[in-house]
């Protein structure tokens, strides 16, 4: 359904389209972004492009291809109105004035920068398109996060690649940052009140225009103060930032986490104690097997890479230690788990509930699964693995992709939580799906080999509770020492709060086996 174009919706300084949007990437960014959009301004027609005709069919279709809460009921509402996914990209740049870039910015894995640097050959080619197609002036929006200074080169690529010279004087394109901060899991929400929604361009009076169209549109929804402007480069770089800023404090927590395992102090308790002072806040304090997912991990070692490229050792280094402790995390995490069952899970099998990298989401990119599974199947066991949203293909590619073997009598997928239980020793937890907080875990202790373990990366678990049933229970920053107790001769949990002494710290063989390990991580 094509909308009219009135004189209205002819921006009077720039002479463009206001009334039509081209958004060049149908991802986890493109689609709920260009969906909230379409909702929120029904005037405005809604164009979500992509090379891959895979994708642009599931989007077409009743079974869209990512998962996010919220997310198939605006789509419905607003697919075929104006809301449209096409693999026509040409006729999708050449239809809309106003065009976003939702492209995929990944780490480079080869040549210059492999392993930190971003690799903009997808932004460059949205770049190289536009140029060939567009026959009018355009507003190009960096959706995709980028390194700062990347509008400068995306400047480059349009002005090389226009046509002929006449056409390039009659054309003009303007370039505008709007990076997202939607979190994966809660984007419909995230979309629909944003903290802030930042929008960077060039400080000239076109410029200005060209910021002042886009504000338009997201203040169709977002009060006016929310919507923050600045230069091209503050808001390029405060992506990097925000996203740094957010790891760290995961890493932070993390740190003092491995610490209260060795002191008594309860993670929990700390994290509270200090997320109670303002200048802290309360968010993102929870303990865990650590960050994954596409963004953080490539977000740090790209602002590193920039940092180096610049000469700030000093600067990089700090950054890169935010990404260094969240390997520490994966690892010891994983050691822990294979100490705890006396020194190998060879030929066990272990239930492992949860693969996406965080709830609410089926992504697996960078999942903090695939290091834990993988070390797992290194010394041989046999995981049963459950997530509500993860296919075993899905689990498998992001495991090949980082080089990993997936044998597949070694990695098995499983229909529900009880069937991953069955014969197994352990139940690894690492995905804080809501359901593995209710299931019946009195049921599963049953159907499960003895001692029956738990690993709880999520500290979703009451301890007390799944205790009373028989399991032993390790959580994330919750000190377990196990000592001899000469009265029952067993194994006695005693609170390393009320028996710790520095010198047994550092002569607990349990510690001191974790430690090599953890160094030789680092
Ligand atoms: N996933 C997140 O939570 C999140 C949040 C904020 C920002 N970001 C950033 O947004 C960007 C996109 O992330 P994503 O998770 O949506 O990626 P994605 O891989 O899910 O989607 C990117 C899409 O772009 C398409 N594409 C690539 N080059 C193209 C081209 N030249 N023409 C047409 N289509 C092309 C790909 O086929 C793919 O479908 C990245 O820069 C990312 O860092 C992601």
């Amino acid at each position: 359904m094509a909308m009219a174009c009135s004189s209205s919706t002819i921006h009077e300084q720039l002479g463009i389209r206001t009334n039509k949007i081209c958004c060049i990437g149908a991802g986890y960014v493109g689609g709920p972004t260009m969906a909230t959009i379409a909702k929120k301004c029904p005037g405005i027609e809604v164009t979500i492009v992509d090379l891959n005709q895979k994708r642009i069919d599931e989007w077409n279709s009743d079974t869209l291809p990512i998962y996010e809460p919220g997310l198939t009921e605006i789509v419905k509402e607003v697919r075929g109105k104006n809301l449209f996914f096409s693999s026509n990209v040409q006729k999708g740049i050449e239809d809309a004035d106003i065009i976003f870039a939702a492209v995929n910015t990944p780490t480079k894995t080869k040549g210059v920068g492999a392993g930190r640097a971003a690799d903009l050959r997808f932004i460059e080619s949205v770049g190289r398109t536009i140029a060939k197609y567009a026959t009018r002036s355009k507003i190009i929006i960096e959706k995709s996060t980028v390194p700062v200074r990347t509008a400068a080169a995306l400047g480059k690529v349009l002005a090389a690649n226009g046509n002929s010279s006449a056409d390039q004087l009659a054309k003009r394109f303007w370039i505008l940052s709007n990076p997202e901060f939607l979190a994966e899991g809660t984007a419909m929400k995230d979309l629909d009140n944003p903290d802030r929604v930042l929008i960077g361009g060039p400080q000239t009076r076109e410029g200005l225009d060209a910021i002042q169209v886009l504000v338009n549109i997201y203040a169709q929804w977002v009060p006016a103060e929310q919507i923050l402007t600045t230069n091209l480069w503050s808001s390029e770089l405060s992506k990097l930032v925000a996203n740094a800023f957010l790891a760290q404090r995961v890493s932070s927590i993390n740190s003092v986490a491995r610490l209260c395992e060795r002191t008594g102090a309860d993670v929990r308790e700390v994290a509270r104690a200090i997320g109670t002072d303002a200048r802290i806040g309360p968010k993102f304090l929870t303990a865990s097997v650590g960050f994954g997912g596409s963004c953080f991990q490539k977000d740090i070692l790209n602002l590193v890479y920039i940092c180096e490229q610049f000469g700030l050792h000093e600067v990089a280094a700090y950054w890169q230690q935010v990404v260094s402790m969240n390997e520490h995390q994966k690892q010891s995490f994983t050691t822990n788990i294979m100490h705890t069952m006396f020194n190998t899970v060879t030929a066990k099998k272990i239930a492992i509930f949860g693969f996406a990298f965080k709830k609410d989401t089926g992504d697996v990119r960078e999942t903090p699964a695939i290091t834990i599974c993988d070390m797992l199947m290194q010394d041989g066991a046999i995981l049963q693995v459950y997530d509500p949203q993860v296919t075993r293909e899905s689990a498998a590619d992001e495991m090949k992709h980082h080089g990993m073997e997936v044998p597949e009598e070694q990695f098995k997928f499983c229909a529900s939580a009880a069937e991953a239980v069955e014969d197994a020793h352990a139940i690894v937890i690492l995905t804080e799906w809501g359901e593995f907080k209710t299931c019946n875990y009195g049921e599963f202790y049953q159907r499960m080999m003895k001692p029956s373990f738990i690993f709880d990366g999520r500290n979703l678990l009451e301890r007390s509770k799944i205790e009373s049933i028989g399991f032993e229970v390790h959580q994330v920053g919750v000190s377990r020492v196990v000592e001899e107790s000469p009265t029952n001769k067993g194994h006695k949990e005693t609170d390393r709060a009320a028996s710790f002494s520095l010198t047994e710290a550092s002569t607990d063989v349990s510690d001191a086996a974790s430690d090599s390990t953890d160094t030789a991580s680092v």
